[in-house]
């Protein structure tokens, strides 16, 4: 299978994209032929910083690299580096209904959030995702439960190119995990984990020793006693209790068990040490890639090659399907 992902270079990947998305690649590797982007022509829809690009996308090529991903098997590349993406936005762009474009939930929420920045891009970006995962004929998108919906949409779009223009592309379909495709804060669990919030709200896979355990010694748990999941009830203990089993590999009734009769302070001692050492890997190979940049930036580049290998191909079809060759 051909399988695509991405994540937004914006800072702060968190454990929630972690365990939602990348977790899974690293599984779907070895069977698949895999393409994981760093989309970072999403990344300028929202507010951000110019001067902070560059150093972010570095930094999510580390945490790819650092969470396993591997780049002789599986393609590694920055999005605006292979410009078939915006090319196909804008053709997808002209068969995508505006209804449908304005029922995302990603872009009511984000509309909502940064009230003086809703961009014509912001509603589009559906649309780019879609030129994403299309023009390397995926047929798979491991993503978090946030993404579905985008995914969703995407089947439609190659639906109607299909019909429109003939038999083109597969209909991906959305792979999300048996647990963990929505992370929820740690400040209000009835939020899913975002890298936009406040820091003490999620893990991110960079922080340090102090930071961990400060943050997750400070999260909401619920009324009550007892190490116990249940989501309605205790949605605090509940999503720590997720995050303990995903990084142990216990399942959540053998911790609810080790648990029994303790405190949520004891819980939370443990947990921050499990984050602790699950994460160290990736602090060490942060700091080690940040210094061997023109490494990680041979990887990009090589990823770039074989990305438009793939891209240019589509795109050709494409435009003569489309009727747009000379
Ligand atoms: P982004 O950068 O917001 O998130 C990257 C991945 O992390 C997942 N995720 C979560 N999973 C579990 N719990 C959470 N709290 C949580 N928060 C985020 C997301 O579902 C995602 O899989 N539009 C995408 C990026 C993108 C893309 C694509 C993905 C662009 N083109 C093509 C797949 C295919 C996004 O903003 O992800």
């Amino acid at each position: 299978m051909r399988i695509f992902s991405g994540i937004r270079p914006t800072g702060n990947i968190h454990i929630g994209n972690y365990l939602g998305a990348v977790k899974q690649w690293i599984e779907l590797q070895e069977k698949n032929e895999c393409v994981f982007c760093i989309v970072d022509m999403h990344a300028v829809t929202t507010p951000y910083d110019p001067k902070e690009m560059k150093k972010n996308i570095l930094e999510a090529a580390s945490i790819y690299l650092a969470a396993g991903v591997n780049p002789d098997k599986s393609i590694i590349f920055v999005q605006s580096d292979v410009r078939e993406h915006v090319e196909l936005a804008w053709l997808l762009g002209a068969i995508t209904p505006m209804g449908e474009l304005s029922r995302m939930t990603q872009f009511k929420e984000k509309s909502k959030q940064h009230k003086d920045y809703i961009n014509a891009g912001l509603f589009n970006y559906p649309v780019l995702m879609a030129a994403d995962i299309m023009l390397y004929k995926t047929q798979a998108v491991p993503v978090g439960k946030d993404q579905e919906q985008h995914v969703e949409l995407t089947r439609t779009i190659a639906r109607k190119f299909n019909q429109k223009f003939g038999q083109t592309f597969p209909e991906p379909e959305a792979i999300l995990p048996k647990a963990g495709a929505k992370i929820m804060s740690l400040q209000n669990p009835k939020k899913k984990m975002s890298k936009t919030d406040e820091s003490k709200s999620y893990i991110s896979l960079f922080d340090t020793e102090e930071e961990i355990e400060k943050k997750i010694m400070s999260a909401t748990t619920d009324s009550g006693k007892g190490v116990i999941y249940n989501v309605t009830k205790k949605p605090g203990i509940s999503n720590l209790l997720t995050i303990y089993s995903l990084l142990d590999g216990r399942t959540i009734q053998e911790i609810e068990k080790e648990f029994k009769g303790k405190g949520y302070g004891d819980f939370k001692k443990s947990l921050a040490k499990v984050l602790i050492n699950y994460l160290e890997p990736f602090r060490r190979k942060q700091k080690e890639l940040l210094t061997r940049e023109v490494y990680v930036q041979e990887i990009l580049n090589k990823g770039k090659s074989r990305a438009e290998v793939i891209a240019k191909t589509t795109m050709q079809e494409v435009k003569e399907k489309m009727g747009l060759t000379s």
